[in-house]
């Protein structure tokens, strides 16, 4: 049984309760909603164990609470998280915040903080973006943390050093996996949201791997226009697809030879038609037409897209192909998912990435960080030539092991010097290194 020292997390439901509560006691008792208006509105789903985020009522904001006025990055509900004996570190909450979808509507979705067994001095956190990768939202951080090793393995690598831990369930509450401007909404108001409950004056970075490399750059980007009241210590992002295009066109090619792609490709055309209708629509018209689908009906759609028994990797490429010939959907994956067009990140960043990922040029990522390099960011590029490791692997794992070297033997170091204000200290540079010279 782990003890909550050094989280308290709320039971509270409404934002006025939420905003009079001491955010940052040392207290094992947990505090009771004061009275006011809505307040006890928020479902309590009452789960000692993880319920899956489509079944449990919690993950909604509660009805009739007018939290749609609220502004982004406010706290509509809070628990502690379910299970907690299988959750890393001290202890894990639940927040539900509200957010912005990328058609600039209000939504909301849930982040999970986490606190360490014992944090440093000065107190430090770390929004770490998963790499989600997934149209469903029960593949969300907050409940894939009971469920797979790796992200497990992840967050507690960051509580180990003392760090808190955020870590957003960025794609919402219709799993809008590849959707640029609602992934990083949801993670810049997810700090906003955590910051509550964390001691004064913390300091915090982020950072996000492949698929968690899509939001944390799209905060970055739009961190200055929509949240201006964060102050990251740097960002870094990893395995990056600055031309989503691109990345499309190599997915295509490489899931005809190497299965493991072909998830990630159907996964990010349906996570972009869960947030736009008009490429949803798309889709499902060359469904029709490729007779795998007799009326329009997304949910449907989705299940053919995702089975690879109706759908093999010639079906995909073909589908995939003819999505990618719509005018719609080349304007939604230039307006809401390709880098480098919505911002100039201000926090000091690294770039990394493995000279021969396959998901991306070296040539994009080169660019995108010259052009912010010359709109004047400070950004550290981080490129690894090794070809010793992946010898012999399949191309999969050139892109796989660049994620476990960079956040496990890279990322660390960058932290601390981000956090101790050493990090890159003008301009921009670039290392050329295999993780073993840093
Ligand atoms: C801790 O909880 C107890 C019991 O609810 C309360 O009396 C006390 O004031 C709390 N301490 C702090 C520091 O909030
Ligand atoms: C959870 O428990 C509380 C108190 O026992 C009860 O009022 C509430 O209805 C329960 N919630 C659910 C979803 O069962
Ligand atoms: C908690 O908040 C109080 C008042 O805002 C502040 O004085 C104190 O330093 C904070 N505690 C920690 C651990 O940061
Ligand atoms: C993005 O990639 C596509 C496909 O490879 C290419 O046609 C397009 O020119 C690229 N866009 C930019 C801005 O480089
Ligand atoms: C800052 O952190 C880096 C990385 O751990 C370390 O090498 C350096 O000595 C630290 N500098 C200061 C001033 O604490
Ligand atoms: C990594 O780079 C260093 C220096 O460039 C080199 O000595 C070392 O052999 C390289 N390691 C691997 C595994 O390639």
């Amino acid at each position: 049984m782990r003890s909550l020292v050094t989280l308290l997390p709320a039971l509270a439901c409404t934002v006025s309760t939420v905003l009079a509560l001491p955010l940052n006691t040392t207290n094992t008792t947990l505090p009771t909603p004061a009275p006011g208006a809505g307040a006890g509105a928020c479902i309590i789903s009452n789960a000692t164990s993880p319920i899956l985020p489509s079944k449990d009522p919690w993950y909604k904001p509660p009805a009739n609470s007018f939290w749609e006025t609220t502004l982004p990055g406010t706290v509509l509900c809070s628990r502690p998280a379910p299970a907690q004996d299988e959750t890393p570190g001290s202890s894990a909450m639940n927040i539900l915040f509200r957010t912005t979808d990328s058609h600039d509507n209000p939504t909301w979705t849930v982040t999970t903080v986490l606190a360490p067994s014992t944090p440093r001095s000065p107190p430090a956190m770390i929004s770490y973006q998963h790499f989600m990768d997934s149209p469903s939202v029960d593949d969300s951080p907050s409940y894939r943390i009971y469920k797979e090793v790796e992200l497990y393995f992840i967050v507690d690598s960051l509580l180990q050093k003392g760090y808190y831990v955020n870590m957003p369930d960025y794609e919402g509450p219709k799993a809008s996996f590849t959707a640029g401007k609602m992934s990083g909404h949801a993670t810049l108001d997810s700090v906003t949201a955590a910051l509550r409950f964390l001691p004064d004056g913390i300091q915090y970075a982020m950072y996000g791997y492949s698929g968690g490399s899509f939001a944390t750059e799209w905060a970055a980007e739009l961190a200055e226009s929509y949240a201006p009241k964060l102050h990251f210590a740097g960002a870094g992002i990893g395995g990056a697809y600055p031309n989503v295009t691109d990345a499309f066109e190599k997915l295509r090619e490489l899931q005809l030879t190497d299965s493991a792609w072909g998830k990630h490709l159907r996964s990010a055309m349906l996570g972009i038609g869960n947030e736009h209708q008009d490429a949803a629509d798309s889709a499902m018209d060359i469904l029709i037409s490729m007779g795998k689908l007799s009326t329009k009906d997304w949910e449907a759609a989705k299940k053919i897209v995702r089975s690879t028994s109706k759908m093999d990797a010639q079906a995909i490429y073909d589908f995939s192909g003819q999505l990618l010939q719509s005018a719609t959907v080349q304007n939604v994956l230039e307006e809401d998912a390709r880098f480098g067009l919505h911002g100039l990140p201000r926090m000091p960043m690294v770039i990394h990435r493995h000279e021969l990922d396959p998901l991306s040029s070296t040539a994009e990522t080169t660019s995108l960080w010259f052009g912010y390099c010359f709109h004047g960011a400070r950004v550290l590029y981080h490129l690894n030539p090794d070809v010793s490791k992946a010898q012999g692997q399949a191309n999969f794992d050139w892109h796989r092991q660049e994620g476990i070297d960079g956040m496990f033997k890279g990322m660390p170091q960058y932290f601390e010097q981000m956090f101790n204000g050493t990090f890159l200290p003008d301009g921009c540079r670039w290392v050329y290194d295999n993780w073993t010279v840093l």
